[in-house]
């Protein structure tokens, strides 16, 4: 292993493996059947023993919960249900201890309209500081160039008022008023509730919605240069302040918008940006057997600063968003992925990974290794890593939101044996013959050879090996057949090789290895691949849907 420089350590963010979860679904401590910072705690030797190095936290924060959390009434205390701010401190110690970094939740476009600031605001006189906290206009009229974002739900991106006397805007659910960040108080407030979450400990702050902060007429209200303007007056604050933490960019946009999160020159905004671009791509991939979608969006993504980093993932607490793409595209998705209506949302897919690839261990184990050998930081999400279903019975996004299954005891392991029963989980724990808690778990997974969570676990502390895939540049190989991805990632005297079969039938191919690559040597007892080198050439086997890793020796370097 190349030993990290102390540069490296500053961008810390660059060899992540981060791993995403809800606290009220992960572990219950107390058995009120609602997950809660001690339970959490409880289960973090097994995130410490899955091999990821940072904790994403959904928000956590007092609330309605009329949108799991993004609709907050207090940004600087803990939903009770959950714990208190004191767990929270105890769980970053713990966190801390175990050398995993976290993640929590700035959502900042919005607040619940239970908050102070609404409840003040609606009362206030037209015009005063207190109603400017958020956006009013007498008529719908105003900013028609912004799209509806739930539109299974929402009509209008504005709703009355009744106590103002006014419509008031908002991106998301009409509980959620945007906040107006015109208002030079708005922005010190968000900034001071910024500093609560990092002075508390928090190592980086995922940014929800932040294409939307600013509105303005005649535009779609999205990646305004005001939404940039504030977004690097936050980072000013990071660089000044708190210089090893990160911001970490959700913005559902085209690559060149999504691009621009990162900022100009050395990167003046944020440290990291979901790669929302090449999801679905991924998916397409998978679909068609082919790389090309791989390899077009791949190439459409142009250099990143320095110091950014993609964050790379399959699947999240949200639909799989099918919105960046073009309507022919969107509907080959849709066909192969959700052919039945209540698979689909607003523009999207609410299913999650396991049933998406048909509950095929190999195709999950390709998807996921293609996670972990793209430029950019993995993002896993809780209970993929076992491959946990979906229940779409549930409403909105909740059919994958459901308790983290850790056992077949009563209660899934989720909450006590004892409370099953009798209290019911906040969630439904999923209980069908073929994803429920008594099939898929992780007491089963741990100790089998042959299990997804063993598999995941040996992928995960591979990958930590090479600074590369975190880190180093990437060449494409040229190679015999569409159905095969080969590339190079590279970085100082680390060198990965990574061929994939995309496809669901065996493949041998023929493929061009770049310049200056030595001796390969594989990087894992990996089924289903061999490779014969001969000079620039290789002949590689690969049986349906293998990846492989051969670490590579550099002639020059
Ligand atoms: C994006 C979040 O991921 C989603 O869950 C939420 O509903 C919206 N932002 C609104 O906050
Ligand atoms: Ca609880």
């Amino acid at each position: 292993m190349r030993p990290a420089s102390h540069a490296d350590a500053a961008t810390w963010y660059k060899d992540a493996v981060i791993y995403q979860l809800h606290v009220k679904t992960f572990c219950d401590g107390n058995g009120d059947g609602i997950g809660d910072f001690p339970g959490l705690i409880s289960r973090l030797d097994y995130l410490q023993q899955l091999g990821v190095t940072c904790l994403w936290l959904l928000p956590f924060f007092p609330s309605p919960l009329l949108d799991d959390g993004y609709d907050v009434a207090d940004y600087v205390q803990v939903h009770p249900a959950y714990g208190t701010l004191e767990d929270v401190r105890c769980f970053l110690v713990e966190a801390h201890r175990r050398g995993l970094r976290v993640i929590s939740e700035l959502v900042i476009n919005h607040t619940s309209d239970q908050h102070p600031w609404f409840q003040r605001a609606r009362q206030a006189a037209p015009g005063s500081a207190e109603r400017d906290f958020y956006v009013w206009s007498d008529t719908t009229d105003r900013y028609r160039g912004a799209r509806i974002i739930f539109r299974d739900t929402e009509s209008s991106n504005w709703s009355w008022d009744a106590v103002a006397g006014a419509y008031y805007w908002h991106r998301f659910f009409h509980h959620q008023p945007d906040l107006n960040f015109d208002h030079p108080e708005v922005r010190e407030a968000v900034l001071q509730v910024m500093r609560f979450w990092l002075d508390l400990g928090v190592d980086g702050l995922r940014l929800d919605a932040i294409a939307h902060l600013v509105e303005r007429e005649g535009t779609t209200c999205d990646n305004l240069p005001e939404t940039h303007a504030f977004l690097r007056s936050a980072r000013a604050v990071l660089n000044a302040e708190y210089p090893d933490r990160v911001l970490l960019a959700e913005v559902n946009q085209p690559p060149d918008e999504t691009r621009a999160y990162f900022g100009g020159g050395v990167g003046d905004e944020c440290h990291m940006a979901f790669h929302f671009p090449l999801m679905p791509r991924l998916f397409q991939a998978l679909a068609h057997g082919e790389a090309a979608p791989l390899v077009e969006i791949l190439r459409a993504t142009a250099e990143i600063p320095e110091t950014a980093q993609w964050a790379i993932f399959l699947r999240n607490h949200d639909e799989l968003t099918l919105s960046a793409l073009l309507p022919a595209d969107r509907d080959m998705l849709l066909q192969a992925y959700a052919p039945l209506p209540r698979m689909r949302l607003n523009n999207g897919i609410r299913r999650r990974l396991a049933p998406l690839l048909g509950d095929n261990q190999p195709r999950i184990l390709l998807a996921t290794t293609l996670t972990l050998s793209l430029p950019g930081s993995p993002v896993i999400y809780y209970g993929d890593e076992i491959g946990m279903g979906d229940n779409m019975a549930l409403a909105d996004r909740d059919g994958v939101r459901t308790p983290m299954q850790w056992s077949a005891a009563p209660g899934g392991g989720f909450m006590p044996a004892a409370c099953a029963g009798v209290v019911r989980p906040v969630l439904p724990l999923l209980d069908d013959a073929v994803y429920g808690y008594r099939r898929i778990n992780v007491a089963s997974q741990d100790g089998d050879a042959h299990s997804l969570l063993t598999a995941v676990r040996t992928r995960i502390r591979l990958r930590r090996r090479h600074p590369a895939f975190g880190r180093g540049r990437l060449q494409f190989c040229a190679v015999s057949s569409p159905r095969v991805l080969a590339f190079v990632r590279q970085y100082g005297s680390d060198c990965v090789l990574v061929v994939a079969n995309l496809s669901r039938g065996d493949e041998t191919v023929r493929l061009q290895l770049p310049a200056g690559i030595g001796e390969l040597a594989t990087s894992d007892r990996l089924a289903g691949v061999e490779l014969q080198r001969s000079g620039s050439d290789a002949a590689v086997s690969l049986a349906s849907s293998a990846i492989g890793w051969w670490t590579a020796a550099q002639q020059n370097g």
